[in-house]
């Protein structure tokens, strides 16, 4: 009995191969597999005959029959893929094979400067700071003479300038933008402006193109404790709340007195590292209170260095990009390489 099975089914996988290859389009192919191994189906049928025999034979008449079943499918794949190939070289089928799985479709990333230039923004802003902007080529007198560096001035030397023509640069900081915004809104004024900046550097630690947020605020009775609040919570904010903040006696044109501000090293949390020169510290801003000569420079009568004070602050976007995210070296930031953007 067993072996009478085995032959039919080995006969009834035959026919069903040749008849799925003489098929002459898809819908043929289907309604041939269904005959076979449809629910009413020669295939099937067999596979119910199975429980009348002897208990000893069902088990390798059922192992045949699946093996007939498999290779019926088998067949009808092949002849498929055959049949839609043809069709395809043909032009007689739609390209589009909608029972494909679907490609992944590649999400983009915020770069970390992006990301350090969104949240100094938020923090601002959430301290009631408007977001101003200037043009990144400048006049000399915005971007030095009324900010107490004239011609001449050694502190020009710090900053190397592109010169696009005779009076007229590439500004090399953000500054010029408290200047602009001076000129055309009274106070109390209260901004930050983000922007690109230039200078002829290119080593290690710097790049001829790179960014800046200047601040500036501008009130009567503006103090120096409220600049340092200021900062002292912004690099909470930013850097985190264990942050330690320090301010440096220093020297800006247009500030006076004038400090630069460091930060605890997100390195070592202080400890002293390499990345800290094993001070514990870390600088990221510079800032003061705005020199008088700075108001007196605009001409205005509402910025009368006798009736306003002001405090003004500079950071570098990429550098506090680079600690915050921990990354070690500033190429990395202008490479664009996607295995390194993909992590942020
Ligand atoms: N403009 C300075 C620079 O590029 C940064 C700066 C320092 C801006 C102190 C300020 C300030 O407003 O008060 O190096």
């Amino acid at each position: 009995m067993t072996d009478a099975l085995t032959v039919r089914s080995r006969d009834l996988a035959q026919q069903a191969m040749d008849a799925m290859k003489a098929a002459s389009g898809e819908a043929e192919l289907a309604q041939v597999k269904s005959q076979y191994l449809g629910r009413s189906g020669s295939v099937t049928s067999m596979l119910k005959e199975i429980p009348k025999l002897p208990p000893d034979e069902r088990r390798s008449a059922g192992t045949s029959i699946n093996e007939t079943k498999k290779h019926i499918e088998a067949v009808f794949a092949e002849c498929r893929d055959a049949l839609r190939g043809a069709a395809l070289s043909q032009g007689s089928a739609d390209p589009v094979d909608v029972t494909l799985a679907g490609r992944a479709t590649w999400r983009g990333h915020s770069h970390p400067v992006t990301l350090a230039w969104d949240s100094i923004c938020d923090i601002f802003s959430s301290m009631g700071y408007d977001i101003r902007e200037g043009p990144e080529v400048e006049t000399d007198w915005h971007c030095f003479e009324a900010l107490n560096m004239p011609q001449g001035h050694p502190a020009r030397e710090m900053q190397d300038t592109f010169y696009v023509a005779d009076g007229v640069v590439l500004r090399t900081h953000t500054s010029p933008v408290q200047v602009r915004t001076m000129l055309h809104e009274a106070p109390p004024l209260r901004m930050i402006c983000p922007g690109v900046v230039y200078r002829r550097d290119n080593d290690l630690t710097h790049t001829p193109m790179f960014h800046q947020v200047e601040g500036l605020v501008v009130d009567q009775g503006t103090t120096m404790a409220e600049l340092k609040g200021t900062l002292a919570e912004f690099c909470r904010a930013f850097f985190g709340s264990e942050t330690q903040v320090r301010f440096r006696p220093s020297y800006f044109p247009f500030t006076e007195p004038s400090a630069e501000v460091d930060i605890s090293c997100v390195f070592c949390s202080g400890d002293g590292c390499r990345v800290c020169q094993s001070t514990g510290w870390l600088e990221v801003l510079g800032a003061g209170m705005v020199d008088p000569a700075v108001f007196a420079s605009l001409g205005r009568p509402e910025y009368d260095p006798e009736g306003v004070q002001g405090f003004a602050f500079g950071m570098g976007i990429d550098r506090l990009a680079m600690l915050r995210y921990r990354i070690d070296d500033l190429r990395l930031l202008f490479e664009n390489d996607v295995r390194m953007l993909e992590q942020f």
